[in-house]
């Protein structure tokens, strides 16, 4: 293991938890992404550990399905030196009716640092935060907020585009059941980014004019310009009911592929949280463009976004004489 370098947060982040993007000011999202970037080179090197959080727990407490968010919370808490312990519901006496508090409060009573927690309910993981000592970080909570995911999207546009101040992002698809695209909505206009949702009426919230956002119901005029183009899957795991006519027709008019691509800017680049659908919401030759896809990348940044979030959110316990 690495000896520990002294990576301390640059300055105090006043949230004992982070349950979503909504709420933190531009230099908060900043101190995060500046985190997060002094970890990018660390997860190159062969030798990626540091022993900086020797001794803290982390418990991964998922009760919805995830790749991308689990695996790189458990990374991110090992590279960081946590004992890191995945919780499986699957396995777990939440299968004997114990209920979401009751759990919280026994996994409190082994005194975890940091739970990070992901629920199909909206407001779940911030009921739990009640009822713990520790730091929670938010997962993913129903359609409510997914704000590491967020934190992930803006490091990797940031990298790539120099900033994220004056650009234009359409998000497109199932914005309706999408955490993902609220908290991507709180982040780049926070951090001073033109949003464009780009939707049929059926996938947008009702609410969506208050969202600070511009709304274009036609693909090819969404994208017209754009700098960005956040691809979102169709959540049917969130849908009762049918939202769209046909998987066929929804591709034809809300499918990213070259003809529609074609709109943004020469130099656009293409996003997607993941998982992806290929061939409903993105072509796959249009996903895998190694010129314009950064979609691998958003994975890779996912790791040093989590370990920023993680470090920041410790280090009031590491750095007791830092905290004012
Ligand atoms: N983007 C995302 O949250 O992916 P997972 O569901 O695989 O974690």
């Amino acid at each position: 293991m690495t000896a520990s370098q002294d990576t301390a947060p640059s300055r105090p982040f006043p949230h004992r938890h982070l349950l979503g993007i909504e709420g933190l000011t531009p230099d908060e999202i900043g101190l995060l992404l500046d985190q997060a970037e002094a970890s990018v080179a660390q997860n190159r090197q062969v030798d990626k550990k540091r022993s900086d959080l020797r001794g803290l727990t982390q418990i991964n407490l998922f009760f919805e399905e995830s790749t991308r968010t689990r695996t790189s919370f458990e990374l991110a808490g090992k590279r960081l030196g946590a004992d890191v312990i995945n919780m499986s519901v699957a396995t777990s006496s939440i299968k004997k009716g114990e209920t979401l508090i009751d759990t919280a409060m026994t996994l409190n009573a082994m005194n975890p640092d940091l739970l990070v927690v992901r629920h199909p309910h909206s407001g779940a993981v911030e009921l739990l935060s009640q009822k713990v000592a520790c730091a929670v970080i938010n997962a993913g909570d129903g359609s409510h907020e997914h704000p590491t995911q967020a934190l992930l999207d803006a490091l990797t546009i940031r990298r790539r585009k120099g900033r994220l101040s004056g650009l234009l992002v359409a998000i497109c698809g199932d914005i309706l059941h999408s955490r993902v695209a609220r908290s991507n909505i709180h982040l780049l206009n926070t951090m001073g980014a033109r949003v464009r949702l780009v939707a049929p009426p059926t996938l947008l919230p009702a609410s969506v004019e208050r969202l600070g956002v511009e709304v274009h119901h036609d693909m090819r005029r969404g994208l017209a310009d754009c700098d960005i183009v956040m691809m979102l899957r169709l959540q049917s795991e969130r849908m009762h009911g049918a939202f769209v006519p046909s998987i066929r027709e929804y591709f034809h008019f809300w499918g990213l592929d070259y003809d529609k691509l074609a709109s943004a800017r020469p130099d656009a680049l293409i996003m997607h949280p993941g998982p992806m659908n290929r061939g409903v919401e993105i072509d796959s030759a249009v996903a895998d463009d190694i010129d314009r896809s950064v979609i691998r990348e958003q994975v890779e940044m996912g790791v040093a976004v989590r370990m920023a979030c993680i470090e920041i959110l410790t280090a009031r316990l590491r750095h007791p004489e830092r905290v004012s």
